[in-house]
């Protein structure tokens, strides 16, 4: 059973409480397609979204998702907020906690933010990306999406590819998908690779070595806005030698899954064709995203009752 008062990372979560996210999920995906399936049963639950950094996929996805079980939600608004007066995240999260909110999401750019906020507020917190720590309902909708057409995880192999130094998907991915069975193999530029190598998985910057025999293809986006130095000469220079396209797919097994967190940069870390060919996911990952949060947020607000 999900007993937790938090969800801050795939690194503290047992299998166990992976799939059974996955498990409720299951039944949550069909209340997105069918309205009449949706019920007010978190109507009891305040959730408060806080976006540090930008978002388009998860901030309304979760805001749908709490909308889907009845739940009462608000975005904070950081720049409309008192946060630019230069309220601490502590006194922000200290005065959401007087205002009766059950549970807050929040992404920020500093690694570890979401836990401090867990540490000193009553209400339960999700983190939804905390600088290149870790993106636990990144990697629970992707292993999702991995169990809906694969079936299972155990000798997978799952080739993530990018900017693995800077991409707290990555890490919560290969967390999560240790734990089920699966091969992970890291590739990207030597020098955004970073440290991957502690993990525990291979690393290679050898892109078709990654990707033969794959049965998952992972893209990542090249995070700019995290990157203090220039770590490739050029996106021409990038696209040319770790670009995952029809070329490069064809190493990979037949029925491979094509995969990316979004947002894409199209034509630099996937080709067009790849991202809208047949093996491509990516649309039905931000489906399930929805699936996923539901889950996430009633097993919470219910104390680990589906
Ligand atoms: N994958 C992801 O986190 O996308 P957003 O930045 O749009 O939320």
């Amino acid at each position: 059973m999900l007993q937790r008062k938090d969800v801050l990372g795939l690194r503290d979560m047992t299998r166990e409480e992976i799939l059974e996210i996955l498990t409720v999920a299951q039944e949550m995906k069909k209340r997105i397609d069918h309205p009449e399936l949706r019920t007010s049963e978190l109507h009891h639950t305040s959730i408060v979204t806080l976006f540090y950094e930008n978002s388009t996929r998860t901030k309304t996805s979760f805001a749908l998702a709490g909308k889907y079980l009845g739940a009462t939600v608000q975005d904070l608004g950081i720049s409309t907020s008192s946060v630019n007066k230069g309220e601490s995240l502590i006194d922000t999260g200290k005065t959401l906690d007087q205002m009766g909110v059950e549970i807050m999401i929040m992404r920020n750019s500093y690694t570890g933010a979401p836990h401090v906020l867990a540490r000193n507020v009553n209400a339960h917190v999700i983190n939804a990306g905390d600088g290149s720590n870790e993106h636990p309902t990144q990697a629970l909708l992707d292993l999702y999406t991995i169990l809906e057409y694969k079936k299972h995880f155990e000798g997978l192999k799952v080739a993530i590819i990018g900017d693995i130094s800077h991409s707290r998907v990555a890490r919560s991915n290969v967390f999560g998908l240790q734990k089920l069975g699966a091969e992970v193999v890291l590739a990207g530029p030597s020098t955004l690779l970073g440290s991957a190598q502690l993990l525990g998985v291979k690393t290679t910057s050898d892109i078709r070595e990654a990707v033969k025999d794959a049965d998952i293809v992972m893209g990542l986006r090249i995070q700019f806005e995290r990157q203090k130095t220039t770590n490739f000469p050029g996106i021409g220079e990038y696209r040319d030698l770790f670009g995952i396209n029809q070329e490069v797919l064809s190493y990979a097994k037949k029925d491979v899954l094509v995969m990316h967190p979004g947002p894409v940069n199209r034509g630099v870390e996937l080709s067009g064709d790849v991202i809208d060919g047949q093996n491509s996911v990516i649309n039905i990952q931000v489906k399930n995203g929805v699936a996923v949060r539901m889950a996430i947020l009633k097993l919470l607000a219910k104390g680990g009752e589906a």
